[in-house]
């Protein structure tokens, strides 16, 4: 097995100043990713399981029964999934196009170390190519010999692309698009719903998505020398009709005064702190914001009662 890492990491001190512009700002926000250290991507993995979590298990139903169609749909070349995390859904895509390398993004280090050496194992005959880094900011992906000359073919599970607003997802599909050197992308979105069902699945009954938040704040107080008490911020998750998304969010609990990053930060009784937002997309919406950024929706897979879709997008020119 041919495993190699490339660690493009954001330094410390970029992480400190993203913290801080987001403190900044009114509400209060974080880049999602930001949630994903090695604690918070086991976590995620633990929502994926949840009875009220229905996103991955639909997703890979979808990838197991048309992996065949898909493979011909995107063709052939070296698959770069954004994004990897656990490594759930990449498998049937790796046995139907039998790519010369696979390539997986993520800004977890860790979930990428055990995923790629999993995959690994079970695809001896595939490079496995490691980058670690903050996607929605690579311009390229960096020289590698297993690239040379290889047709790329994007793959953005997850409904990801949810977790930026409208203009910041623009310009990722953008990126991507520049990235995939004419290549196509496959998007999995997922649409708006009853808003029970979909506030139940960013807040499941076990609290697993209220660690998963809350775990930011232990990782701030790690990172950038915190105090925050996560104890102290009730989680909660609410569909906005009005932008058809779900918000995420700590709110603080009472009035404290926080230490972070050689600061002082005052949270009022009530006071929200957006961890994630997760932006619904009808068929009809991400054609529009596919278009926006330079693709065109070629094919589109669906579950039966048509609430995620894997979209096969190619350059528009
Ligand atoms: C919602 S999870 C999805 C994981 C997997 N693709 C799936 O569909 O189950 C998002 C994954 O992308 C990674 N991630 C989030 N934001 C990122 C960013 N800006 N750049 C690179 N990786 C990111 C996280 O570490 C995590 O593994």
């Amino acid at each position: 097995m041919s495993l190699d890492l490339i660690d493009l990491h954001p330094a410390q001190a970029d992480l400190q100043s993203l913290v801080q512009k987001g403190l900044h700002q009114r509400p209060r926000q974080l880049p999602a990713w930001l949630l994903y250290d090695p604690e918070g991507s086991k976590l995620f993995a633990q929502i994926c399981e949840q009875p009220e979590y229905s996103l991955t298990r639909t997703e890979l139903g979808l990838l197991q029964h048309h992996a065949e169609q898909i493979a011909s749909a995107v063709g052939s070349g070296v698959i770069v999934e954004f994004g990897i995390g656990n490594a759930r859904k990449v498998d049937p895509l790796l046995v139907a196009i039998r790519p010369s390398t696979f390539v997986a993004l993520d800004i977890s280090r860790c979930a990428l170390e055990q995923s790629l050496t999993h995959l690994g194992q079970q695809h001896p005959t595939i490079n496995m190519l490691g980058i670690c880094c903050d996607h929605s900011n690579l311009r390229d992906l960096p020289e590698h010999a297993w690239l040379n000359g290889q047709r790329r073919i994007g793959f953005f599970p997850g409904s990801s692309l949810g977790n930026f607003l409208p203009d910041d997802a623009v310009q990722v599909l953008r990126c991507f698009r520049l990235l995939l050197n004419g290549g196509p992308l496959l998007l999995g979105l997922d649409q708006p719903r009853d808003p029970a069902q979909l506030e139940a699945a960013y807040c499941d009954a076990a609290g697993v998505s209220a660690a998963f938040a809350r775990n930011l704040l232990h990782r701030l107080n790690r990172d950038l020398h915190g105090d925050f008490q996560p104890e102290q911020f009730d989680y909660r998750a609410v569909w906005q009709p009005q932008q058809q998304r779900i918000e995420m969010a700590l709110v603080s609990r009472l009035d404290q005064i926080v230490q972070l990053a050689g600061h002082h930060w005052i949270f009022l009784a009530g006071e929200p702190l957006i961890t994630e937002h997760s932006v619904k997309y009808s068929p009809q919406a991400a054609a529009d914001l596919a278009a926006q950024a330079g693709w065109q929706i070629k094919h589109r897979w669906h579950d039966q009662e048509d609430t995620l879709s894997l979209h096969c997008l190619e350059p528009a020119d």
